[in-house]
């Protein structure tokens, strides 16, 4: 099985993606709603978090694991490597590298939650790989809960929208990474605020891209996950409203199971 966590709704994104570039694998997904938002917490308190997330999955049967939230990519992912011994995969890297190739002006905007933009890892990683790449970055605190009370078309999103990408926009990026699990639900509407020319790099779709290529070149791994098309989600709280949010996401109806850590 491949193993997915979240902070909540928004690793679903990334299991819309996974289903889509490896149909047929297992999946089994965790959503920490009683504990997200992450996006506001120490670093502390996200490791342990993430360490905690990992450690159920693999005791569900994940032999990978997908760190789905930007949040936890950003704070935790040396912590997790440590201390599982399973392929663990982020969704950073892949989609610093998908904007690099994109960019041709090597202006790059990134959003994110407030921990992802303060931990600087984007921008950390864009310079690694082009020391000569200008990154401009935007938290964008109030879009989460925006995607979380569905107000997903709403006037007021594209106003919020709109004034959190002026910055950016200004500064003429020619490439967006929406480096948080909720912002994929929001793209059209990022598309138009930010301008059609602008490339959008959704991390849901690089990184299941990634995990694609990482099976193909890893058969030792490939052969251990189970390939039966289930896919099971559990989360810490469950409520009405992830249900049906959840349901607009997958765009299917689906089971959750409620469990405490
Ligand atoms: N999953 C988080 C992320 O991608 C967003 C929601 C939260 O703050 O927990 O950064």
């Amino acid at each position: 099985m491949i193993g997915i966590f979240d902070s909540g709704i928004g690793g679903l994104t990334v299991v819309r993606a996974i289903m889509d570039a490896l149909p047929g694998y297992d999946i089994i997904y965790f959503g920490d709603t009683a504990r997200t938002p992450y996006g506001n917490k120490s670093s502390d308190t996200v490791i342990q978090y993430s360490l905690q997330n990992t450690d159920f999955l693999i005791s569900q049967g994940a032999k990978l694991i997908v760190m789905a939230c930007n949040t936890a990519s950003s704070v935790a992912t040396d912590a997790v490597k440590k201390n599982f011994n399973i392929p663990i995969h982020e969704v950073i890297s892949s989609a610093v590298k998908q904007s690099l190739k994109a960019t041709r002006k090597s202006i790059i905007g990134v959003i994110g939650t407030r921990a992802t933009i303060s931990s600087g890892i984007y921008e950390r990683k864009i310079k690694e790989a082009n020391p000569e790449a200008k990154v401009f970055s935007a938290a964008c605190p109030l879009l989460v809960p925006l995607v979380e009370e569905g107000w997903l078309k709403k006037p007021e999103t594209r106003m919020i929208v709109k004034k959190y990408l002026h910055p950016l926009k200004v500064k003429q990026i020619d490439t967006l990474i929406l480096g948080c699990t909720h912002y994929p639900l929001l793209k059209a509407i990022i598309q138009h605020k930010i301008g059609k020319k602008v490339h959008i790099i959704d991390s849901s779709i690089s990184v299941a891209e990634e995990i694609n290529n990482f099976l193909s070149v890893s058969p030792e791994t490939e052969k251990v996950l189970s390939r039966n098309g289930t896919a099971k989600f559990f989360v810490s709280d469950l409520t009405q409203q992830f249900k049906i949010t959840a349901a607009e996401v997958l765009r299917r109806p689906i089971d959750l199971t409620h469990i405490r850590l």
